[in-house]
């Protein structure tokens, strides 16, 4: 069994017409920031591979093909910006990035402690990626900037569909219940202000230069990100997070665990937006 379908006809980034796409600012900023994210796919992909390397063969074609699928965001993310903003120098924000912080060593160990912690945290990552990517989808009025979101939040579901088969075929051997799979889940979504996320978006800025102060730039950052969240978004990303933690996202449980993550990032976007007022620059 595998563990992701290719797409026969996988959209490439030069079927979408960018020369009149046009972005408010935050979104440029979100999109900007994603795509120096998203443009890491390597050092992802060679950090799970060395996880695998003693797997059979089906679980590195699985990371073969979605290291492509996240490189080719990178790439129509890139476009899309330096299109909208023929400033956006990717080349040298890429590489003051990557020269600022590091991504975990290709050890062959998980700093997740095991494989299947490993799966949840990638199947969170996923979930929210696609979660993301609807969200700008319905932020703007470009139609085909958003059919470009809708693109990538298409592939991000498919990468989650994938981690969890992996997940899955892993709880086969290592014995890992709902709330070890929550833990994991909540250690993952609270790595979300770490320096990955948020240095991206101060180099796209063009205030990393001086020292980052990482507590501003996430409020910054998060503030204007939050906003956009509606309820039907934190629902889909409810229900992706309830089937990782191994919960059937029948009625109640989606219902509860919608109302968590929007009262989540209500409250988080509420405090970024007055922190980034009252707290000294
Ligand atoms: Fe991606
Ligand atoms: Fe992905």
């Amino acid at each position: 069994m595998k563990f992701i379908k290719p797409v026969s006809n996988h959209w490439q980034p030069n079927d979408f017409d960018l020369t009149q796409s046009a972005l408010a600012s935050p979104i440029l900023h979100i999109t900007k920031t994603v795509c120096l994210l998203e443009s890491r796919c390597d050092d992802y992909a060679e950090y799970l591979r060395a996880i695998f390397r003693d797997r059979e063969a089906r679980w590195n074609l699985a990371i073969d093909q979605w290291n492509a699928e996240e490189c080719q965001h990178g790439v129509m993310l890139r476009q899309l910006s330096e299109s909208v903003d023929s400033s956006f120098d990717f080349p040298s924000s890429m590489a003051h990035y990557e020269g600022i912080v590091s991504y975990h060593e290709p050890t062959g160990e998980s700093v997740r402690g095991s494989v299947a912690a490993e799966m949840v945290s990638r199947c969170v990552v996923e979930a929210l990626a696609s979660t993301l990517y609807r969200v700008l989808a319905d932020a703007i009025t470009d139609p085909t900037a958003a059919s470009v979101y809708s693109a990538l939040a298409q592939d991000e579901a498919r990468h989650f569909g994938m981690f969890l088969k992996m997940l899955e075929t892993e709880s086969e051997n290592e014995n890992v219940g709902m709330f070890g799979r929550v833990k994991f889940a909540l250690q993952r979504m609270f790595e979300l202000e770490d320096s990955q996320i948020i240095v991206a978006s101060s180099v796209v800025a063009g205030r990393s230069k001086q020292a980052i102060r990482l507590r501003r730039e996430a409020n910054q950052y998060l503030g204007s990100l939050y906003s956009l969240y509606r309820w039907k978004h934190l629902r889909y990303a409810a229900k992706m997070l309830l089937h990782a933690v191994g919960i059937r996202p029948s009625r109640l449980p989606l219902n509860a665990a919608t109302f968590v993550l929007w009262s989540g990032v209500r409250i988080r976007g509420w405090w970024a937006n007055v922190a980034s007022r009252i707290l000294p620059p």
